[in-house]
């Protein structure tokens, strides 16, 4: 279990919205299957005796990780998510932490994996220092996250309801590499593209955030109150932005593979 008093108030918060959406995840995660089937095909065939699923939310890597390697460890600050990740592989080991605070010694991991979860981490320098200590001399790095530019119809129509964009604010691919590779990760292969979902409504489009725990806000400036007519005017300037194909919602994404190389 973690020690609630060492994480932040916000991670506090991040862990209360994944531990509420644990239920409703894997029926909502169409878009972070996707995310993590092309996250997969970027992973070098080789089989490890120890490998680590940074942010597992509710284990859709488990079953591709225990391929992999001889033990899985689950890391996720939500305890529900945990829980519903050790449902489906019952041999992996479950710890309930940080990935910015990781709670293992050094040198021990061959893979760290982590699909759609650093971007909820608020200094990715740490992200790459953390997984450059724990990772083996030679271990490889897997990773994906959002970028710059990801949901602009969200931000583009709260502006026009209140002046602020309601999102969290990503970097930019350029210095989403420079972070993580600070510590001295090497990186092998990069790749950022984006990708667009379409719903039937604007309703369904948030929903598809809310019901997998993806709405807490990191900047506080962006935390506004929202009050009934405030949500209707942003339902309607949703709704401008419909075409043919339906109500959009794009992301930018990033997939990384880095390399501990000998020190
Ligand atoms: C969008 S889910 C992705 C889950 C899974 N990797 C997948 O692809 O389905 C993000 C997960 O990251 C976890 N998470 C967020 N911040 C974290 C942190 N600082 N340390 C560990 N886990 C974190 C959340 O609790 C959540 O389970």
């Amino acid at each position: 279990m973690p020690n609630n008093a060492i994480i932040p108030c916000y991670k506090q918060e991040v862990a209360k919205s994944f531990n509420r959406a644990a239920s409703t995840y894997d029926g909502f995660s169409q878009f972070q299957a996707s995310v993590l089937s092309r996250l997969i095909r970027m992973t070098p065939d080789i089989k490890s005796e120890l490998c680590l699923d940074l942010g597992c939310g509710t284990g859709n890597a488990s079953q591709f990780l225990t391929s992999l390697s001889a033990q899985l460890i689950n890391l996720d600050l939500s305890e529900n998510m945990l829980r519903k990740a050790r449902e489906k592989s019952q041999q992996s080991f479950s710890v309930c932490g940080d990935a910015e605070l990781l709670p293992f010694q050094q040198s021990i991991f061959d893979l760290i994996f982590s699909s759609l979860s650093i971007q909820w981490c608020e200094n990715l320098a740490s992200i790459g220092s953390e997984v450059k200590r724990v990772l083996k001399h030679d271990g490889d790095f897997l990773v994906s996250t959002l970028a710059q530019d990801s949901m602009p119809e969200i931000a583009h129509c709260w502006r026009q309801v209140d002046g602020h964009t309601h999102i969290n604010h990503y970097p930019s691919y350029e210095e989403l590499i420079f972070d993580i590779q600070s510590a001295g990760l090497i990186l092998e292969k990069s790749v950022c593209e984006p990708m667009t979902r379409w719903f039937d409504s604007p309703k369904s489009a948030i929903d598809s955030l809310k019901k997998v725990g993806a709405s807490v806000l990191v900047e506080t400036e962006e935390r506004q109150v929202v009050t009934p007519l405030m949500w209707r005017k942003f339902l309607t300037e949703y709704e401008k932005l419909r075409t043919d194909k339906g109500i959009p919602l794009t992301y930018q994404l990033v997939y990384l593979h880095l390399k501990k190389t000998k020190g």
